[in-house]
Order: C-alpha cells, then sequence, then structure tokens
C-alpha cells in the first residue's frame, strides 16, 4: 500500500476550478499540506484555504492513503457496493465483472462517482483473463467473486462441491498469486478475501458453499503468517446473510437435483420452511457489510477479520446451538 498523497478536488470562492492538494499524514495521523498544484487555473489564497478545509472534512482516516484496488465480481451485490464507496473516497478501483456483458452497465453505474476506475472483464477461473492483472497496479485485491451451492452432503455429486471450490477458493489462490510479486516489489499491499459467517459457523444444507469459504480462512490465516516478511497484509470479511439474491439463488440450487424419493424426502418441507425463515432475516442494504470492507482497505493497522452485520455475529452461534 502507498501512503499519500491524496488528491482532493474542491469548489474554491471564486468558482469551480481544478486543483489539486498533496497532503501526507504527520507522525502523529495529523493533516499536514505538502503541496497545491492549480491544474486549470490559478487558484487564490482563498482557494487554498477551501481546499485545506475540504481536506479536513473529507475522510479523514483515508488522508494519506490512496490505493489501486482490484476487485472481483462487482456486477451487484457488495462487490458493486465497495466499488461505489471506494471510489468515493477518492481510491482508483479496478472494478470487474464475470462477463462481458456487464461491462457497459457497469460503467455507467460508476461513472456517477468519479473517474478514477477501470472496468473490465475478469473472469476468475479464466486464465487469459487473470492474466491481465500484470499491466494494473494493485495495492488492494478484494477477492469478492463468489458461486454457491447446497445440499446434502450425503447424496450431493462432489463434482459440484469441486465447481464450487474452483470458483471461491482456487481461482482466488491464483488471482492472489499473479498480483502477489508486483505487491512484493513494493513493499506492501493488501489481500481480502470475502469469507462468511457461514464460513465459520457450518449450516446443513449449504455446505457445498460454506466448505469453501471455511477453506478461505485457513488460506487467509496461512497467508497472513507467510506474507509478514513482506508487509502485506491478508483481511477476512465474513458478512452474515444480506438480500443481494445470492443465497435463495444457491439455497435453491439442490432442488434441481435432489430425488424426491432420496435420503430426505420426509425433511424437505422442513429445510424449505427454515430457509424461508433465514432468508426472511437478511439484511435488505449491503451498507454495513461494504462499510467493513472499507475499513479494512484504509484501516493504518486493519484487524484481521471485519464482521457485519453484528448483531447476527454476536446471536448466531446461540440460534444455532439452542434455535
Ligand atoms: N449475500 C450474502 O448473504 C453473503 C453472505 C456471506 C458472504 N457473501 C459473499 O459476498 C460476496 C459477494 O456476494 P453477493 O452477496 O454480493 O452476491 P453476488 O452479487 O451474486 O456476488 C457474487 C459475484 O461473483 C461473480 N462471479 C461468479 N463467478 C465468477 C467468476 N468465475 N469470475 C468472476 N466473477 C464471478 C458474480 O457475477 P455474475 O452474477 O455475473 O455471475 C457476482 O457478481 C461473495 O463472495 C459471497 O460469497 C455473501
Amino acid at each position: 500500500m502507498k501512503r499519500g498523497p491524496v488528491v482532493i478536488r474542491a469548489r474554491g470562492d471564486e468558482g469551480n476550478f481544478n486543483s489539486a492538494l498533496s497532503i501526507r499524514l504527520d507522525r502523529n495521523g495529523k493533516i499536514e499540506a505538502q503541496n497545491f498544484i492549480a491544474l486549470h487555473s490559478t487558484p487564490s489564497a482563498v482557494g487554498q484555504i477551501s481546499l485545506l478545509q475540504a481536506a479536513e472534512i473529507v475522510a479523514p482516516e483515508a488522508i494519506g492513503i490512496i490505493a489501486r484496488i482490484l476487485i472481483t465480481g462487482c456486477r451487484g451485490g457488495i462487490g458493486l457496493d465497495v466499488a461505489c464507496r471506494l471510489l468515493k473516497r477518492g481510491h482508483s478501483v479496478y472494478a470487474t465483472v464475470h462477463r462481458e456483458t456487464s461491462v457497459d452497465e457497469l460503467r455507467s453505474v460508476l461513472t456517477s462517482f468519479g473517474e478514477n476506475f477501470v472496468v473490465d472483464k475478469l473472469d476468475v477461473t479464466e486464465a487469459n483473463d487473470v492474466n491481465k492483472v500484470d499491466d494494473w497496479d494493485i495495492d488492494v485485491l478484494i477477492n469478492n467473486a463468489a458461486i454457491g451451492d447446497s445440499g446434502p452432503l450425503a447424496e450431493i455429486d462432489p463434482q459440484r462441491i469441486s465447481a464450487v471450490f474452483e470458483t471461491n477458493v482456487f481461482s482466488a489462490l491464483r488471482l492472489t498469486q499473479k498480483v502477489l510479486p508486483q505487491m512484493i516489489a513494493k513493499g506492501g499491499g493488501r489481500i481480502v478475501f470475502m469469507g462468511s459467517m457461514a464460513g465459520l459457523i457450518p449450516m446443513p444444507f449449504y455446505a457445498p458453499y460454506a466448505m469453501t469459504k471455511s477453506t478461505l480462512e485457513c488460506v487467509a490465516s496461512s497467508l497472513r503468517t507467510e506474507l509478514k516478511p513482506f508487509g502485506i497484509k491478508v483481511i477476512t470479511i465474513n458478512p452474515g446473510g444480506y438480500n443481494t439474491g445470492f443465497n435463495q439463488k444457491n439455497l435453491a440450487k439442490k432442488y434441481e437435483w435432489m430425488d424426491v424419493n432420496g435420503l430426505y424426502k420426509d425433511h424437505m418441507r422442513y429445510v424449505r420452511e427454515s430457509e424461508e425463515r433465514l432468508v426472511k432475516r437478511e439484511v435488505q442494504d449491503t451498507q454495513s457489510i461494504a462499510k467493513q470492507v472499507v475499513k479494512a482497505v484504509e484501516a493504518r493497522r486493519p484487524k484481521r477479520r471485519y464482521v457485519a452485520p453484528k448483531w447476527e455475529w454476536i446471536f448466531l452461534p446461540l440460534v444455532r446451538r439452542f434455535g
């Protein structure tokens, strides 16, 4: 991660000029103005003061850290929310999507949050797409892309589990390995893995997905120690249930193949009903988890793990144990 300078645009008293202020943090974390650059006009002293005031107001905890961030799986949901927030806070974002057909739509959404972005197709399972990162300058990688599946482990075709591992674990690891050399050369960086509370607190019939998220915990934990000598921080984000459509889609997958006369024929109604209850409790918008991802990117000393919603983190183990 590169520290400062951060560039802030502000409107001066004399009109809408386009100027830049380079800012660094001093040793006490206080803002000190280093440089003032007028890009299109000669700023007055008033203009300089306006910019300094803006620097105090705009994201004080972010001042001093401007990062180039690669996010996978940004078509919607948590990835899109995170991309928008990071852009708003002045970072540069490589916002990537699974399919070419999503590129234009994402580009038009991000345009309203600034210009510091590149939108590209990056299917994490495609070697040609993964090779694109060689041309990008990346301080932070957010491994957000994922697929899911569900069904009883006693009956599911292991190939289905393999496919989820291929996207969620092996592809995330390959992409991580691909960006690490440039982070090591720069002397630092951050790798963020989008885990899940499901990876920490297993839930019946969702193991084909949850297993991959549990494995990411192991991946992150090992990498954290292995990458410490290179100044690279490894962080996991553990969302609870968010209404992005992800869980509904993946919990439904088992009904495509489960035999109505199979092992669980007498339990299917109960399983469906408990899943419906679970999905109803999902948080309706992604802001609480997206804010945690922003903290993971910007915190000077990031925690190993960020979770949301907090109430779910506290109560879910009890619900699972006694519910
Ligand atoms: N929503 C929740 O309750 C919840 C809870 C815990 C953890 N999470 C995690 O949060 C992350 C984001 O999920 P979300 O809820 O925001 O759902 P989402 O919008 O469906 O996000 C998943 C993204 O991954 C993309 N993707 C799938 N396969 C890919 C591939 N091979 N290459 C590149 N991108 C690929 C999807 O693209 P397409 O849709 O275009 O295929 C989609 O944009 C995931 O890691 C998920 O496991 C979500």
